[in-house]
């Protein structure tokens, strides 16, 4: 198996200062960036702080940013950088350091609770739901999110404006009020207009930059983000939907 000693320059630091260390470090042949970082952990920096936990890509807790790109840490192949290519690991730059790679993620926590769970039809069991299977598809492809934050950390909306913190309920939410939203059993309501009154929809400008860095390749802004804010203009301008609000909302 070859090896090679790589030029590793990681943020250290915590939530009042912090800088980028530079380590030289021995890198084996398959492996990520995350084997790096634990062999860092091993020998010069015993202290280092990272968060992870499935080392295959499914749990999302090892999102950082590498040479200024969000990515998980253990999808990341050492073999994709040059030998000679300093790699930078750095935290996630939309929320608050805790230490070293580790980020206070609580934003998206919010944003989740945020969002009123599925609303079951009435009068219908549990075991009694039925969906077109094209339904179903729909779903499966947004809850094959891990919540890794990567999309939440990317979208400019946020990234760069810590005052939309509050109005914005990022990428991986709305694409959340989507999936409800277009459920054919969900009973709770208009959830498209909600989404662009009270979270923020119109604030996204279909950059696509979440979509761009999501390790599951959801398609979140053709498949959620922008047909939802098709379906908000067509409920909101729909004449016959404005006609239903007026009679039935008096
Ligand atoms: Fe991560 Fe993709 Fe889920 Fe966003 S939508 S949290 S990028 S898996
Ligand atoms: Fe942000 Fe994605 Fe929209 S990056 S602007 S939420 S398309
Ligand atoms: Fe689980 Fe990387 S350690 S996604």
């Amino acid at each position: 198996m070859s090896s090679h000693l790589h030029h590793f320059r990681v943020w250290r630091g915590d939530d009042t200062k912090g800088e980028l260390v530079d380590y030289p470090v021995e890198v084996n042949e398959g492996e990520v960036v995350l084997d790096v970082i634990h062999r860092l952990q091993a020998t010069e920096a015993g202290d280092l702080a990272v968060r992870w936990n499935c080392k295959a890509g499914k749990c999302g807790s090892c999102s950082a940013e590498i040479n200024g790109r969000p990515r998980l840490m253990c999808m990341t192949r050492m073999n994709t950088f040059d030998d000679e290519e300093i790699v930078t690991v750095t935290p996630l730059r939309s929320f608050p350091v805790i230490r070293d790679l580790v980020t206070d993620v609580s934003f998206n926590y919010t944003k989740a609770r945020e969002i009123p769970s599925f609303t079951p039809p009435e009068g219908v069991a549990p075991g009694e739901y039925r969906m077109a299977q094209v339904d179903v598809e729909r779903s499966q492809e947004f809850r094959k999110c891990i919540e890794c934050y990567l999309c939440q950390n990317t979208c400019h909306v946020v990234r760069d404006h810590e005052e939309n913190k509050e109005a914005f309920a990022g990428p991986r939410y709305l694409m959340r009020m989507a999936e409800l939203d277009m459920h054919p059993l969900d009973a709770h309501g208009n959830r498209a207009v909600e989404a662009q009154e009270e979270h923020g929809l119109g604030f996204c400008n279909i950059t696509k930059c979440c979509t761009e860095v999501c390790p599951e390749h959801i398609k979140i802004t053709d498949n959620a983000l922008i047909p939802l804010k098709e379906r908000a203009v067509d409920r909101k301008y729909d004449p016959l939907v404005w006609l239903g609000d007026k009679i039935f909302r008096r």
